[in-house]
């Protein structure tokens, strides 16, 4: 069974409570339960995890290798400016898919840059909590394409 980790950056714990006109009024465990029911229906196994601080991004990036398939990575605030997140994604090799809530190019110039998604299969970006199932979708694509 392929396994997919999910992993949120800072303040995405915030998701509901957070600016909702920007980034919704769902909450972080509802969008998780969705992907979990989508994840259910592909046949495969997901794992959830979110946290503030950049060196538990990195570490739990690192500790996917040989246990996940895929990472569906939202960073936060880290895409614009976490080198040492984009070497993480970079160092272990596993096909990743960056999603943001809102439209990055749409908003503050600071974060039309993503320093993450050139290593990353792709970005989507702007479809609100659609966002993370789009980019399962994509992410399951990327990986079948690889096996065929
Ligand atoms: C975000 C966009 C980032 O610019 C912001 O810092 C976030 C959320 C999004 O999902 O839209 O924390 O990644």
């Amino acid at each position: 069974m392929k396994s997919i980790w999910v992993i949120n950056g800072p303040n995405l714990n915030l998701l509901g409570i957070r600016e909702p006109g920007i980034y919704g009024s769902l909450s972080l465990q509802t969008i998780e339960d969705s992907l979990r029911n989508q994840a259910d229906d592909a046949g495969i196994d997901i794992t959830f995890y979110q946290s503030n601080h950049e060196g538990a991004i990195i570490d739990r990036i690192h500790e996917a290798m040989g246990q996940a398939d895929g990472i569906l990575l939202n960073p936060g605030a880290l895409t614009h400016y976490s080198y040492a997140v984009r070497d993480a994604v970079s160092s272990v090799k596993i096909p990743t898919v960056e999603v943001h809530l809102s439209n990055i190019h749409a908003r503050e110039t600071f974060r039309h840059t993503s320093v993450i998604a050139p290593v990353c299969a792709g970005q989507i970006s702007g479809f609100g909590a659609d966002s993370y199932k789009l980019g399962l979708n994509a992410l399951l694509g990327v990986l079948d394409n690889r096996n065929s």
